[in-house]
């Protein structure tokens, strides 16, 4: 349901009072509530990416720098009223790459937020870094601002694969990274890729005898995906077919599990106690506010699910951000749409979720979902437990299928 452009010109107080407005959806209670924090630029801008990046070759000067801060200061002012009284569960500062702006930013991004919002106490607050030389000399500087979680974009351990991924680090450099992060952080993660151009299952392999070398406590394991709008969509490269990257996955799952990783989600693996409680609660259909050039935000209120994007360009966005306009689209989730969208998220964690959540989080009927679970059990692609949505192992293995069971009627499969 489009909220129309009388909202879209709304001052954020009156729009907080529209959407407080009775409704046909019951939500008893509110979900979580994390933050996204998006910082856009990198040095580089990777062939294969499709997030909203910009390059800044120079690196960030100081007074980019603020100017971006004073936008966010902005924009986070103006959406207090969506969110009034409630407490952050989690924040995360992605991009980009955050790690372009010095601890001393980062300290004032996390003092301007805690001014703000309640933070709930350990709260989770993450990073994402390079792992270049320049970056490591930050980490102990980020931890003394109050991070207390890196995500270490790492790709990949092989030097000859660093390069044709176009990324500006080699091998000894993240190991090096890494190294760092052990000392100064009690937990961190690394994003690494595979199905990598022309990978071998051997080469493979032997990323993860490095990597299990490392023993990081949590790893994103990501199938490296040819994006539109990037330069690999342009010129492809030449990657593992279906079968090798179903292979390289069977690898994947079986050295993790080896080494006590726990595959609790798609492309997530953790050891005991380091799960990533940001990122589980997206899967648990929580509540997310993302401030920052192209954020996306989920705002529950009693009787509607609000979704908001902002402004995706950065000088666009710090322009409109300043005068109270940060945000570029708004729309409330229809209500048709609602079991898929939780569903699409709650199936990719293997444990699933517990039934009653999808009231709890949608403000709907168990019945909303009888459609798609009826199918979806049928072809056995779900657990048959009248208490969870959980996918089965062949769900799991084959989860757009799974998830496209709960579309709406109308949606065509493919969507
Ligand atoms: C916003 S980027 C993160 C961090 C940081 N800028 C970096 O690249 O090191 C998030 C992660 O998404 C993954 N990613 C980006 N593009 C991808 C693609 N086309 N296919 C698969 N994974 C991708 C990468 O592992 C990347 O670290
Ligand atoms: S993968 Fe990371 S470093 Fe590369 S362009 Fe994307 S956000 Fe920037």
């Amino acid at each position: 349901m489009g909220l129309g452009d009388t909202v879209n010109g709304m001052a954020p107080a009156e729009l907080a009072r529209h959407l407080m407005r009775p409704g046909t959806l019951q939500l008893a209670a509110l979900p979580p509530l994390a933050l996204y924090v998006h910082l856009p630029w990198c040095l580089k801008k990777c062939p294969y990416c499709d997030f909203n990046s910009h390059e800044s070759a120079a690196g960030l000067a100081d007074d980019q720098a603020q100017a971006y801060l004073a936008a966010l200061r902005a924009d986070l002012e103006a959406a207090l009223p969506l969110v009034w009284g409630r407490p952050i569960v989690s924040v995360f500062i992605g991009g980009g790459t955050p790690s372009l702006f010095t601890p001393e930013q980062i300290e004032q991004l996390l003092s301007d937020v805690r001014a703000r919002l309640p933070l709930e106490p350990g709260c989770e607050i993450t990073l994402e870094a390079n792992p270049g030389t320049f970056e490591r000399d930050r980490f102990k500087g980020y931890r003394a601002a109050g991070v207390n979680r890196l995500s270490i974009g790492v790709q990949s351990l092989n030097d000859d694969k660093l390069r044709r991924l176009g990324r500006v680090h080699d091998a000894e450099q993240a190991l090096a990274a890494v190294a760092e992060a052990r000392g100064a952080f009690e937990t961190f993660n690394i994003d690494l890729m595979y199905a990598l151009p022309e990978q071998t299952l051997a080469e493979l392999s032997a990323e993860l005898d490095t990597l299990t070398a490392l023993a990081p406590p949590h790893v994103s394991l990501y199938h490296l995906t040819l994006e539109p709008n990037t330069r690999f969509a342009v010129e492809p490269p030449s990657v593992p077919d279906a079968d090798l990257a179903s292979d390289m996955l069977d690898l994947l799952a079986e050295r993790t599990t080896a080494q006590g990783w726990d595959r609790y989600e798609v492309s997530a693996y953790a050891q005991p106690g380091h799960r990533c409680t940001h990122n589980t609660n997206y899967w648990e259909f929580g509540d997310y506010l993302g401030i920052g050039a192209g954020a996306h935000s989920k705002i529950s209120f009693p009787h509607r699910v609000l979704r908001q994007v902002r402004w995706r360009e950065p000088r666009r966005y710090q322009d409109e951000a300043l005068r109270g306009a940060a945000v570029s689209n708004q729309h409330e989730v229809a209500r048709a749409d609602l079991p898929f969208e939780f569903a699409m998220n709650a199936m990719r964690l293997a444990d699933g979720v517990p039934l009653t959540l999808f009231t709890e989080r949608t403000g709907l009927p168990l019945s909303a979902l009888s459609a798609g679970r009826e199918a979806a059990l049928a072809k056995g692609l779900l657990v048959n437990d009248p208490a969870r949505l959980q996918a089965s192992p062949r769900g799991f293995d084959f989860l757009n299928d799974l998830q496209a069971l709960f579309l709406p009627p109308h949606q065509p499969a493919n969507r």
